[in-house]
């Protein structure tokens, strides 16, 4: 069983003494980078300085909610503007290997420096146990560079501080409630963002697609548990796919693109189950859906365990 308050009490002095100068960490209001975050404050205090780049694959509103809590638990923290830096260099890429590699890199080419301009010569990640394991640690296969991981270059000239390393999500979340932080209820959001819910290129306009998409099936699906009309799932959100189908609005063809409503149950990310919401609540989002963004005309409904399938699409 895991104790939140003994972690603790064995983390924050071990910390103290590993990190000796300035620290970054990007803290993307997710509860992995936010729990390192407070945990490295706790031991380093105003030398620890929170970075949120806005990439532009964030999610509606989020930024600014980001920015409220950083401020809510005293961080020492920095706002980045950096969205046309990274669309510019996924220009063209499609490959999902790809997309995670280039974004991982620009993070850490952003981060070197913002950690420059501070003096900082530590940076903090939020890896979690499931992060590196399915990153290939050698003994296992690659199944797909997660952001935290993959996306590291080499020669990087920054000394790793990952303080959650060897915990899985259930106990970070158990973690996250123990210090009293806000966001231990949301669900999880990967590092990339919107960008790997984009399958194809990504541009602004798809950006926006599937933003306003995995609002609707936020909105939704959030609505239906407080009514009680289902319990509220591990992770629910949109993907957009690069297919394009015949539709009729009105009295009129139209040729749209298609969006799939993921959901799913989990309890550490390493297998998870497809969520059985209710076909009112179904209908409900692609009814939302297709009628807010004239783009789409078709939404289906992914009903694929992982194993065999990912969370995510790409
Ligand atoms: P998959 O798609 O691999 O996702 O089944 C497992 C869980 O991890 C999240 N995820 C990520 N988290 N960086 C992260 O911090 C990433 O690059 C990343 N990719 C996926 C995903 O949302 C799910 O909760």
């Amino acid at each position: 069983m895991f104790d939140a308050e003994k972690f603790v009490n064995a983390i924050v002095p071990k910390l103290k003494e590993e990190v000796k100068g300035r620290a970054i960490i990007a803290c993307s209001g997710g509860v992995d980078s936010t729990t390192s975050a407070v945990l490295v404050a706790q031991a380093i205090g105003e030398r620890l300085l929170a970075v949120y780049v806005d990439t532009g694959f964030m999610r509606k509103n989020e930024t600014e909610s980001v920015e409220q809590t950083m401020k809510a638990l005293g961080l020492n923290y920095r706002i980045v503007h950096a969205s046309n830096e990274f669309l510019d260099a996924l220009k063209g890429v499609v490959d999902p290997e790809m997309k995670r590699k280039i974004i991982g890199e620009k993070f850490i080419r952003v981060f070197e420096r913002v950690a420059r301009e501070f003096g900082a010569e530590y940076l903090v990640q939020g890896t979690i146990a499931p992060d590196w394991i399915e990153s290939g640690d050698g003994l296992r296969d690659t199944i797909k560079s997660h952001h935290n991981v993959g996306g590291l270059p080499k020669h990087m000239n920054l000394k790793l501080v990952e303080p959650l390393r060897d915990l899985y999500k259930d106990e970070v979340r158990k973690l996250a409630a123990y210090l009293k932080i806000p966001v231990h209820a949301r669900q999880p959001f990967p590092g990339p963002g919107l960008a790997i819910r984009v399958l194809g290129e990504v541009t602004e306009k798809n950006l926006e697609i599937v933003r306003n998409a995995c609002a609707i099936v936020e909105e939704e699906i959030e609505k239906a548990v407080q009514e009680g009309k289902m319990s509220k799932p591990w992770q629910y959100f949109a993907v957009l796919l690069p297919v394009k189908s015949v539709g009729v609005h009105g009295d009129v063809r139209s040729y749209g693109y298609t969006v799939a409503i993921r959901s799913v149950e989990s309890i550490d990310a390493m297998s998870a189950e497809y969520s059985k919401i209710p076909h009112e609540i179904l209908e409900k989002i692609s009814i939302r859906i297709t009628n807010e963004m004239k783009e789409v005309n078709r939404v289906v409904y992914d009903i694929t365990h992982k194993p065999p399938a990912t969370i995510e699409w790409e």
